[in-house]
């Protein structure tokens, strides 16, 4: 009866070729190889009742081909377990060549950086840094700063009115008030903060910008302490070598007011495009606190004298990092707000 086994083997043979993946192979093993139910422990059963003389030849046979189903078994298990390793591993493939991955990381607006330059540099000098409220009165933005319902000077001031008694602070000059209402002199305090002004966008213009007040109060506080203080202040701002230069000016609320310029910082004050051939660039306000004002915050002010400046952080932005258009700070477009740091 050898070609039953020839068949079975045939048969296996035919099976193993469809095998395509361990679980299948199990399957296959079970069925030929199971100590019960297999395909070859039934043949091997049939032994017994078989011809005496034909039994030894068909037990040969049959060790032979479960012999050759063992072995074929166990060379594709072992082929299919390399192949499933090979996949596992290829799928966990790590490209360790690969660029990392950026995570961007934000930064101070130039805007911030060149506000706390300034804050730094008064902090050095004994300043306190204080704020004010955006939305004010019109006595804090107006009246208190001498300038009355009828004052020409508000004309110079657009202002976005919220009612007939708020606005939107036009100056940071307000502050001042606050602050002295609350505290007496001596005092030196810097106060950085957003203006409102109904400006039509344009490259020097935005209807909201910073500044920074500064206001110095004392006993026998000086003209000479006002010009050595923001003279100090502009030389730690811009370079050891500007100069500043004082001409006469109006603010309702100081007397003497003046307007400060420097020494064209592109071209050293010799003349360019910049400073409009003029050799200096307007920075900033100041003058002496108008007895008028201590007055009416009821200081006395026969014994306290001060002073204070007003500055925009925009344009000194503008100027530090040779920005020629406003409008760049506030709109936002990353490729230009991380050029700064
Ligand atoms: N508040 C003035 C302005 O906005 C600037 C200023 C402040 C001038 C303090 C003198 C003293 O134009």
């Amino acid at each position: 009866m050898p070609h039953r086994i020839e068949e079975l083997h045939r048969r296996f043979d035919a099976e193993l070729k469809q095998v395509t993946g361990l679980e299948a192979l199990l399957d296959l093993r079970d069925r030929y190889l199971g100590r019960e139910k297999g395909i070859l422990s039934q043949e091997l059963k049939r032994l017994g009742r078989l011809p005496k003389d034909h039994r030894p030849e068909y037990g040969r046979l049959a060790n032979q081909l479960k012999d050759y189903i063992e072995g074929e078994i166990q060379s594709l298990t072992a082929r299919l377990r390399q192949q499933e390793e090979a996949e596992r591993l290829n799928q966990e493939h790590i490209d360790l060549t690969l660029p990392g991955r950026a995570y961007p990381t934000g930064r101070p607006h130039p805007l911030v950086l060149v506000k706390r330059q300034i804050e730094e540099i008064f902090v050095k000098m004994g300043f306190t840094v204080v704020d004010g409220p955006e939305v004010d009165t019109d006595y804090y933005n107006f009246e208190a700063l001498n300038m009355p319902k009828d004052h020409p000077a508000r004309d110079t001031q657009d202002t976005f009115y919220l009612s007939e008694e708020f606005l939107l602070r036009t100056h940071t000059s307000p502050v001042q008030i606050h602050y002295m209402e609350k505290h007496q002199p001596p005092f030196r305090i810097v106060v950085p903060g957003r203006v409102f002004r109904r400006d039509n966008p344009d490259p020097t213009h935005s209807p909201m910008f910073f500044q920074v007040e500064g206001l110095v109060v004392g006993e026998a506080v000086s003209l000479a302490d006002l010009k050595g203080t923001l003279e100090f202040f502009l030389r730690e701002l811009f370079s050891p070598d500007t100069r500043a230069r004082f001409r006469p000016s109006y603010f309702p609320f100081v007397e003497p007011g003046a307007e400060v310029d420097i020494s064209c910082i592109f071209c050293r004050g010799t003349g360019c495009r910049m400073c409009k051939m003029s050799g200096w660039i307007e920075i900033l306000g100041a003058g002496m606190v108008h007895p008028k004002i201590f007055e009416r915050v009821g200081y006395d002010s026969q014994t306290v004298s001060g002073f204070a400046w007003g500055m925009g952080v925009d344009r000194i932005a503008m100027l530090k990092y040779g920005v020629d258009d406003i409008r760049l700070f506030y709109e936002n477009d990353l490729r230009f707000i991380e050029q700064f740091s």
